[in-house]
């Protein structure tokens, strides 16, 4: 097997946004890259495990207590090149910014010591964009040196049109490309 062109650990959490993220995880397992994902267990809500696994050809990471190798979680940390979380919630950020660990996605946030690259590709309704508590997480991460991607502006699955819809695939595609 020809050498991976970048470990990925692709991570996803509870957005509708989850669909438009496997058209991403695709574009960078057929560009050589070796892609390893988290979901969340909302995430799980929104796509399933058998869709990640045959994209990756990898099993799926969601429970941080599953019977795997001891201490997955740091040794994700050591394997990867780089993180995403996409579509990240108004949820997990704010949960990340406030230090919590308490599912796998923020466990393996606290055992990153961001020499690596980081990103958070924001999904969400413009209100939970404009929130001040997601407001506060997104210059807290960004201080901490997580990149914190823009959002598109336009059509909301609610209904709304504005800001926080996550980036189109071939923009989220670029911007994991330009940091391996
Ligand atoms: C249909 C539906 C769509 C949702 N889409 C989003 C979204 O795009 N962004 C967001 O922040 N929350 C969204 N939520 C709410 C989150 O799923 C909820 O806050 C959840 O607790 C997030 O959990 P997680 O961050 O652990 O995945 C949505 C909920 C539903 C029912």
């Amino acid at each position: 097997m020809s050498k991976s062109k970048g470990n990925i650990l692709f991570q996803l959490t509870g957005s509708i946004a989850c669909y438009k993220a496997c058209n991403v995880i695709s574009k960078l397992v057929q560009d050589g890259c070796d892609v390893k994902t988290v979901v969340s267990e909302n995430a799980l809500k929104f796509i399933g495990k058998s869709t990640l696994e045959g994209l990756t050809h990898h099993a799926v990471y969601t429970d941080t207590f599953e019977d795997r190798s001891a201490l997955e979680h740091i040794a994700l940390t050591k394997w990867m090149d780089l993180a995403i979380i996409c579509p990240a919630t108004a949820n997990i950020m704010n949960k990340l910014a406030a230090g919590i660990g308490d599912d796998y996605i923020s466990t393996i946030f606290l055992a990153c010591d961001f020499k690596k690259p980081y990103l958070i590709a924001p999904a969400m309704n413009q209100n939970m964009w404009a929130h001040p508590a997601t407001a506060r997480s997104v210059k807290t991460l960004q201080g901490w040196g997580v990149t914190v991607l823009g959002t598109g502006k336009g059509y909301q699955a609610c209904g709304d049109k504005g800001a926080g819809r996550l980036l189109e695939p071939e923009a989220l595609y670029k911007e994991i490309k330009a940091r391996l």
